[in-house]
């Protein structure tokens, strides 16, 4: 199964605030500063090394610019309503947020106000807590239209070839043949080994 079509280029008006920014930075070297701490390789740099290996040539300014848009808009909207999402579930369930707040209070210090990258694998709760509300909530209901390349039997229907296949990812979270009360927000579904499932 293919995708149904690749990122389309974004309109010419669009590209203005991008297209500043890239002039001049194409060939920018990575250096490690005087300790020999390596940079951080912006994406966007990684993309003019990029060589489209079948048609014998790099990506085009208005691809990459494509290419970081989607970036954007891929990982700012999805992020900010899943957050939301669990906030919103943790409001409506202030034991399941209290619990979550003792498993926080183990982990920090007196006096710390954050969670640091490194307490992230001593929050189990949280963790689940994240994977719940995704599977209830999740902010993207229908992942990218894949395309059927031959006839193909799924499910006991036959999708012939071409056919654009999209597959409700709500639905998939929310089913009574895989979940156990699907409809209930209970993060403890995923604290055992197992992914949650029945
Ligand atoms: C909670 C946060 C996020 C959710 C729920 C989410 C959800 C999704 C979903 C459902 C897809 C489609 C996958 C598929 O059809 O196979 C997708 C694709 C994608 N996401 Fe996210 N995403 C999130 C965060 C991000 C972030 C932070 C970034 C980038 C910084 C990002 C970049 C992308 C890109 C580039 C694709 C397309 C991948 C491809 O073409 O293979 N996403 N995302």
């Amino acid at each position: 199964m293919g995708r149904a079509s690749s990122a389309s280029a974004i309109s010419g008006e669009s590209i203005g605030p991008f297209d500043k920014s890239l002039k001049g930075n194409e060939r920018k070297k990575h250096e490690s500063d005087e300790h020999g701490v390596e940079p951080v390789v912006p994406y966007v740099h990684t993309l003019f090394d990029v060589h489209l290996i079948e048609e014998k040539r790099k990506l085009e300014e208005q691809e990459i610019v494509t290419l970081c848009s989607e970036f954007f808009t891929a990982g700012t909207d999805t992020t900010s309503t899943a957050l939301e999402l669990i906030m919103a579930n943790l409001v409506k369930h202030p034991q399941i947020q209290h619990k979550l707040f003792e498993e926080i209070k183990g982990i920090i210090s007196e006096g710390e106000v954050e969670i640091k990258d490194e307490h992230l694998g001593m929050t189990p709760y949280l963790r689940a807590v994240i994977l719940e509300s995704l599977r209830l909530h999740p902010p993207t209901h229908f992942l990218i239209p894949r395309c059927v390349t031959k006839d193909v039997v799924l499910g006991g229907f036959l999708v012939p070839k071409n056919t654009v296949v999209m597959f409700v990812e709500s639905e998939m979270g929310q089913s009574r043949d895989v979940w156990e009360n699907p409809m209930e927000f209970d993060p403890d579904g995923f604290m055992s080994d197992s992914d949650g499932r029945k």
